[in-house]
C-alpha cells in the first residue's frame, strides 16, 4: 500500500474510531458507566457542571485554540489546492491544444471542486473565530474535559483535510516540487507563479449544480448559527451575570440546540458539494452528527431540569422527530 493511500486509511480509522464510542453510548442508559464516562467526555460549560470534579479539565474559552488551529491549517491547504488548481488548469489548457485528455478534465474538476469546498469551510472557521473572541462570553467556571479539548483539536485538523483528501497526495508532490522549483530558480523562474491571475477564479463559476444546492444548504445553516450564537452571546452580555436563562428566538422555538443543528446542516451542505463520493467526508459528516446529537441530548436534560417551565415542546436537536 502507497504511503498515501496509508494516510487515506488512517484518516477514516480515526473518523470511525471517534463516531463508534459515541454510536455505543447513545444507545445505552445515562446511568450506565460507559454512557456517563463518554459524557464527562464531551459535555462542557453549563453541562459540565454536573460533574464536581476539575481534574483534567480545561477553561471552555480554550475553544479558541480550536479556530486559530482550524484558521491557520484551512488557510495553508486553501493555498496550496488553489495553487495546485491553478497548475492542473494550464495542464488542461496545454492538453486541449494538443488534443486533449478525458482524464485531466475529471482531475481538474476535481480539484476546483475541492477548492470550492476549502473556501467554504474558510469562511465557516473564520466566522467561529470571530464568535469566540467577541460573541461569546464564556463563563469563567466554564470547564470541558481534556479529552474534550483534544478531540477539538484532532476535528480542526482532521476536517480540512478530509475534504481534500482526494487530491492530497498530489497536492503534497506539487508543494514539494515548487518548493524546490522555487528554491533553485528564484520566484521569477517558478512555473507554478506563471499564471493568467486575472482568469484564476473562472473555473470556480463552472462548477455543477451539486456545488450550487450544497452552498445553498451550507449558507442556510451558517447563517442560523450565526444568528442563534448571537442569541446565546447576548444573553451574557445584556444580563452582566454567569447565571443560565432560556434561550427563545430564530430556530430557538423549535428546539433546544439550533446551534448544533445549523452545524449539522452546514456540514449536510458540505457534503452535497463534495458530491457524496468520498467515503471520508461521509465518515467526516457521520462523526458530526453523531457527536452533536450526544451533546444536544446532554443539553436537553440539563435544560429540563434546570427549568421547571422550559418549553416542552422543544425538541432536542431535530425539529418534531427528537
Ligand atoms: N463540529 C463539531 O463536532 C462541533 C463540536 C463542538 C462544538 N461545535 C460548535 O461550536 C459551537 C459552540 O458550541 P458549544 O458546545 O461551546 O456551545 P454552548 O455550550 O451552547 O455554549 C455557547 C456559549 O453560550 C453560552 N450559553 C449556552 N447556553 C446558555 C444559556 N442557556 N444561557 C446563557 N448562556 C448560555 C455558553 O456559556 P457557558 O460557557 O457558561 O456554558 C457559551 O458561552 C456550536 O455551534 C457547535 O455546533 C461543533
Amino acid at each position: 500500500m502507497e504511503l498515501e493511500e496509508f494516510a487515506k486509511l488512517l484518516l477514516r480509522v480515526a473518523w470511525i474510531a471517534g463516531i463508534l464510542p459515541i454510536l455505543v453510548a447513545s444507545v445505552l442508559s445515562s446511568s450506565s458507566r460507559f454512557h456517563q464516562l463518554l459524557s464527562s467526555f464531551a459535555n462542557r460549560g453549563k453541562t459540565f457542571s454536573l460533574f464536581t470534579s476539575n481534574k483534567f479539565t480545561v477553561p471552555q474559552r480554550f475553544f479558541l485554540h480550536f479556530y486559530v488551529l482550524a484558521v491557520v491549517w484551512t488557510t495553508l491547504l486553501l493555498l496550496i489546492t488553489w495553487l495546485y488548481a491553478l497548475g492542473v488548469e494550464s495542464a488542461t489548457i496545454a492538453n486541449h491544444l494538443t488534443g486533449g485528455e478525458s482524464h485531466i478534465l475529471s482531475r481538474r474538476y476535481i480539484v476546483w471542486r475541492t477548492v470550492f469546498l476549502l473556501l467554504l469551510m474558510e469562511v465557516q472557521v473564520w466566522r467561529r473565530l470571530y464568535e469566540t473572541v467577541y460573541v461569546f462570553n464564556y463563563s469563567p467556571t466554564a470547564r470541558m474535559h481534556i479529552v474534550g479539548y483534544f478531540t477539538g483539536l484532532f476535528f480542526y485538523t482532521a476536517a480540512p483535510l478530509s475534504l481534500c483528501s482526494r487530491c492530497a497526495p498530489d497536492m503534497v508532490k506539487f508543494s514539494f516540487h515548487g518548493l524546490a522549483e522555487f528554491t533553485g530558480k528564484g520566484q521569477y523562474e517558478v512555473s507554478f507563479l506563471k499564471f493568467d491571475w486575472s482568469g484564476f477564479v473562472n473555473p470556480l463559476m463552472k462548477l455543477g449544480w451539486f456545488q450550487w444546492i450544497g452552498a445553498s444548504i451550507f449558507i442556510w445553516g451558517w447563517i442560523h448559527q450565526c444568528r442563534c450564537h448571537a442569541i446565546l452571546g447576548s444573553l451574557r452580555h445584556k444580563e452582566h451575570t454567569n447565571e443560565y436563562v432560556v434561550p427563545h428566538g430564530d430556530w430557538f422555538e423549535i428546539v433546544s440546540c439550533p446551534h448544533y443543528l445549523a452545524e449539522i446542516v452546514i456540514y449536510g451542505g458540505l457534503l452535497i458539494t463534495s458530491g457524496g463520493s468520498d467515503l471520508t467526508i461521509w465518515l467526516l459528516f457521520g462523526f458530526v452528527v453523531v457527536n452533536l446529537v450526544f451533546a444536544a441530548t446532554e443539553t436537553q436534560r440539563w435544560y429540563l431540569r434546570k427549568f421547571e417551565n422550559y418549553p416542552r415542546t422543544r425538541g432536542a436537536i431535530l425539529p418534531f422527530v427528537y
